[in-house]
């Protein structure tokens, strides 16, 4: 136990050096969560997702080890017409154990209507708004969240505004294997992700990847289950959902994404079931930015832009979000390193507020194809009014008030030329082995 206790020890100094690569302004500092006690059986870190057409899946965490994995939900608060059992799970983590990790599938629910739902048999009710069928839909969309006074002023931010789903491009908690972060990350987020479903992919902060210790993703993948079985995957770090008429792929920038990969072999088969008709908009997230004119981790999505750029350009994405970098930054449309009528627009948002603090250098001149860029904290909501329209808003956290920084209309490109001509290219892509 010694030995293993000093390995640990020696490797998270080898990981906080290798990441201190360059220096950032100072940060707010990390929230403090006092510890109280609580009945063993309370669930905790209430979270949602989506879980395939109509269905949303309920997360939760509990300390005893017999508590059931129940919800039950109706329409009207304290009467529970439907309930459904899921299952659980528990992990280690060098010398942390986990408490015990409920999932359970709710539906089929009815398009844009609240439930009332508890967990586990006890503890206090929660509701949820489900999205609507068609649009209007409003994104809210912050990266790089973390657990500090810049992540509380964020959330609240998000919390003033009226949106349905929100979408996370990578880096949850930065728990940086002290395993204890999830958690309070879990109840920080609660208030929000207990409401409207969150869809998250992974960062590198997830990763947690401890040689001959720990295999990478463990905490991320037992917590936050998204809806890859439903969308033909075979991993959680890579999957699709669709919701009003908006078809989202999220990608994972931490697992292999060459042309003989499983992901990409997924993203082919995600592509092909794309119908416009039904879903005129197309997004895609990951973390690593591949369009990115800050200092910070410069080139570093490089290799899989050079992979994976071709594909979402010849299915016509509409607008990439990625994170990772500190800072906001919008592109024009862009393809190949130039702005194109055709390519998407790639929005990086890794902004949410976390305790590395911003990434303020930028290259000089501007790259012709970076539209707007600001080192601040903020979030940012994509309003899709119809299937041709959208606006985006980017809100800075000034002074604590969102501030309306950055904002522009944005038309899909279900029905341009662009689909039209790239429809055959693309169809060839989709069919080489
Ligand atoms: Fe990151």
């Amino acid at each position: 136990m010694e030995l293993k206790l000093i390995l640990v020890l020696l490797l998270l100094l080898l990981a906080v050096g290798a990441t201190a690569d360059y220096v950032r302004p100072p940060p707010r500092k990390t929230l403090s969560f006092p510890w109280s006690k609580k009945p063993s059986s309370l669930p905790q870190q209430v979270h949602i997702s989506l879980a395939g057409d109509k269905h949303m899946r309920i997360m939760w965490v509990t300390n005893d080890k017999n508590s059931p994995s129940i919800v039950e939900y109706g329409k009207s608060p304290n009467n529970y017409s439907f309930s459904s059992e899921g299952e659980s799970t528990r992990y280690s983590y060098l010398l942390y154990s986990s408490g015990k990790i409920h999932h359970a599938v709710i539906g089929p629910l009815e398009d844009d209507t609240t439930y009332f739902y508890r967990c586990g048999g006890e503890g206090p009710e929660f509701q949820l708004k489900t999205p609507p069928s068609q649009f209007p839909i409003t994104f809210a969309v912050a990266g790089d969240l973390g657990q500090t006074g810049w992540t509380k002023s964020t959330l609240d931010h998000i919390d003033q505004c009226k949106y349905d789903v929100h979408m996370l491009p990578g880096d949850l908690s930065y728990a940086d294997y002290i395993q204890r972060r999830w958690d309070t990350f879990g109840e920080l987020v609660q208030p929000l992700a207990s409401a409207r479903p969150w869809m998250v992919t992974q960062g590198n902060h997830e990763k947690e990847h401890i040689p001959f210790l720990e295999d990478s993703f463990v905490s991320y993948n037992s917590r936050w289950k998204m809806p890859y079985e439903e969308s033909a995957s075979s991993s959680n770090l890579y999957y699709s959902f669709e919701v009003a008429g908006v078809h989202v792929i999220m990608l994972g920038s931490y697992t292999d994404y060459d042309e003989y990969s499983d992901q990409y072999a997924w993203l082919k088969a995600d592509l092909s079931k794309v119908d416009r008709k039904r879903t005129p908009w197309l997004i895609v997230l990951f973390h690593v930015p591949w369009y990115n004119s800050n200092e910070a981790h410069q080139g570093e999505g490089d290799n899989m832009k050079t992979a994976m750029e071709p594909l979402l350009y010849a299915a016509g994405v509409d607008i990439v979000f990625a994170g990772h970098v500190h800072a906001y930054e919008r592109s024009s449309r862009v393809y190949n390193g130039k702005s194109d009528p055709c390519g998407a627009v790639h929005i990086t948002i890794g902004d949410g507020g976390n305790r590395e603090g911003l990434a303020r250098k930028y290259k000089e001149p501007k790259p012709e194809w970076s539209v707007f860029r600001e080192a601040s904290f903020g979030h940012g909501e994509l309003k899709i009014v119809n299937s041709t329209h959208a606006f985006w808003s980017w809100h800075r956290n000034d002074d604590d008030e969102p501030v309306r920084s950055d904002q522009f209309w944005i038309t899909s490109l279900f029905g341009s030329s662009c689909c039209a001509e790239n429809g055959p290219e693309l169809r060839k892509m989709l069919l080489e082995p």
